[in-house]
């Protein structure tokens, strides 16, 4: 990944899936199963010193597994938003399983918008670049041709999403312009910064894909494998 600025906690990519800091966790049919992306997000938000207090938002929740790391943070109420009935459900009861207090709305950003604004806000939205527009089947994880159809209104949102001194997380691709969203934040008056980042092989989704990725130019041809970026932005 090149930036547009250095980033300002340069962290080592390596070679290995991030570390497994996941709880395993329930998943209904259908809900995203929790993975490198999650596990990388997750020790972002460990490595978070979360204010006494603080109102958190997980946006894209899936599992929960997010909703949850922020709630064993330490986050006095926990918002989880996700589009999928199958994610919510999925969520409460992976929080009463884990006695974490979260509360799980069907929504979107505009959901999370007029919730807002929150001292935490962390995001692992579909992001991977998708010949075919999104269907069910693939919500979790399809984002339109660049993989940014979820990224660019979350970054052009995020000043709106947080209080002063609040602090963003987003999860996302090399292959989905990690420079576009880093503008998009500092554009907005935030702080931005990689938390962590992990150079993982291709899963089943892009190893199906590379013929795509190769001919939109999103990857030299031959090439398997993928940077995973936590972005931070601070406001
Ligand atoms: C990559 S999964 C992340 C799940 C979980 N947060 C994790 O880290 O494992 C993305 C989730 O976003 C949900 N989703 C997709 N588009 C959305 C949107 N526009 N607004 C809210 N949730 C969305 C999907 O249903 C899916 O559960």
């Amino acid at each position: 990944m090149t930036t547009s600025a250095e980033p300002a906690l340069p962290v080592p990519s390596a070679v290995v899936p991030a570390p497994p800091r996941v709880p395993r966790l329930l998943r209904l049919p259908g809900v995203y199963r929790p993975q490198e992306d999650t596990a990388l997000l997750a020790a972002a938000i460990a490595d978070l010193a979360i204010p006494p207090g603080a109102r958190a938002l997980d946006l894209c929740t899936g599992t929960g597994a997010q909703a949850i790391a922020l709630a064993r943070g330490g986050a006095r109420s926990v918002l989880a938003v996700d589009l999928s009935r199958r994610a919510l459900a999925s969520a409460r009861l992976n929080a009463l399983v884990c006695q974490a207090a979260v509360r799980a709305r069907r929504g979107d950003l505009t959901t999370a918008v007029r919730r807002g604004p929150f001292d935490v806000v962390v995001a692992n939205p579909p992001y991977v670049p998708a010949p075919a527009e999104a269907v069910r089947a693939t919500r979790g994880w399809d984002a339109g041709p660049d993989g940014r159809a979820v990224l660019d209104p979350l970054c052009a949102a995020a000043s709106t999403l947080l209080r002063p001194g609040g602090t963003l997380l987003i999860v996302q691709s090399e292959l989905s312009d990690v420079d576009k969203s880093w503008a998009a934040l500092a554009a907005r008056g935030l702080r931005v910064s990689v938390a962590r980042r992990a150079r993982i092989p291709f899963g089943p989704v892009l190893s199906g894909r590379t013929a795509f990725l190769e001919a939109a130019g999103l990857i030299a041809p031959g090439r398997r494998t993928e940077e995973l970026v936590v972005l931070r932005a601070d406001r």
